[in-house]
């Protein structure tokens, strides 16, 4: 049966991977429909009206979008993070949601990195910083991105630490990284860097208790979503503490109060990038943009369920 795909992304993928995308999808036979960039909702909502299936990225999927996708059976979210997918609303209509575990989790990793090292060398001022080797790095999440950052990290002969209560102590062990007991012994170490979902357990559980309790030079990267960090305590934390930084893919709605903060020190104790970037590579794209199409065909074609969603 010829079936329809949108291939909606209010930030879009690179040419070449929407290309290989539309690719898998000319191979079975699938229409492929584009809304890229788009500015307001109501596109979004005229242009879910006749397609059966949908691959989306940190776009909203909500009651409002689903009532207008009469035929819609399956959105699938190019990447990790799904809170931007009301999951609940979906199961009432039968509709399946899936993510794309781990296909951009490198991207991420390397832009860790990179606000590490402009951060450790001050933005590349001149002036002398530090270097990253022997310095402890500890995860709040060990998924595959922070898997991703943790291998890259023993590279730099960083040593590693992690809190996952979905996984096992003994198997954080045997993926590189000494298991601690809780949330706070996490921020004991220089580096703490989040890779958990937005849950109502997460949001804003990164507070000014935590943070203060950080070593000298404490500085937290922040790869994962925006609310899982207290906004309001965090410029109080930069405020008292003028060792602190803050490296930040995911938004910050104070960040013009956070750099005058920070005054000129602004990319060496606070990094904002533009948009979230994270996931911004060309690997990246191909990875998730060509999985979802994957899944899409799959679960038309053999009914593949694999990376559904619970609500
Ligand atoms: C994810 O959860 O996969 C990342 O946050 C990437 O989000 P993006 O596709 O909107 O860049």
């Amino acid at each position: 049966k010829a079936r329809t795909v949108l291939l909606a992304t209010e930030k879009a993928f690179a040419a070449d991977a929407v290309a290989k995308i539309q690719a898998a999808f000319d191979e079975s036979k699938y229409t492929m429909k584009k809304l890229e960039n788009y500015k307001s909702k109501d596109e979004l909502l005229a242009a879910v009206a006749d397609v059966d299936a949908m691959i989306i990225r940190s776009d909203i999927v909500d009651a409002a979008v689903l009532e207008k996708a009469a035929k819609l059976k399956i959105v699938v979210r190019a990447g990790a993070g799904y809170d931007n997918i009301d999951l609940k609303a979906c199961e009432a209509k039968s509709i399946t949601a899936m993510n794309t575990p781990g296909q951009n989790a490198n991207a991420v990793a390397e832009l860790v990195f990179g606000m590490m090292l402009t951060s450790a060398r001050n933005n590349y001022d001149g002036t002398s910083g530090f270097e990253l080797v022997g310095r402890s790095i500890a995860f709040y999440g060990y998924g595959a991105v922070a898997r991703a950052v943790g291998k890259l990290a023993a590279g730099f002969g960083m040593v590693l630490y992690a809190y996952d209560p979905y996984i096992p102590k003994d198997a954080i062990k045997k993926m590189g990284a000494e298991p601690v007991d809780t949330v706070a012994d996490l921020f004991k170490h220089q580096y703490v860097s989040l890779h958990v979902p937005l849950t109502p357990e997460t949001k804003e559980s990164i507070n000014k208790e935590l943070l203060l309790k950080m070593p000298k030079g404490g500085t937290l990267i922040n790869t994962a979503r925006m609310e899982v960090v207290h906004e309001g305590q965090m410029l109080e934390v930069l405020k008292e503490r003028p060792d602190f930084c803050y490296l930040c893919d995911v938004g910050f709605k104070a960040q013009e109060e956070a750099k005058a903060i920070v005054g000129d020190k602004y990319m060496k104790r606070v990094i904002f990038t533009k948009k979230k970037m994270g996931a911004q590579t060309i690997e990246a794209n191909n990875n998730a943009g060509i999985a979802a199409a994957n899944q899409i065909v799959g679960f038309f074609e053999k009914g593949e369920t694999k990376f559904s969603l619970k609500a």
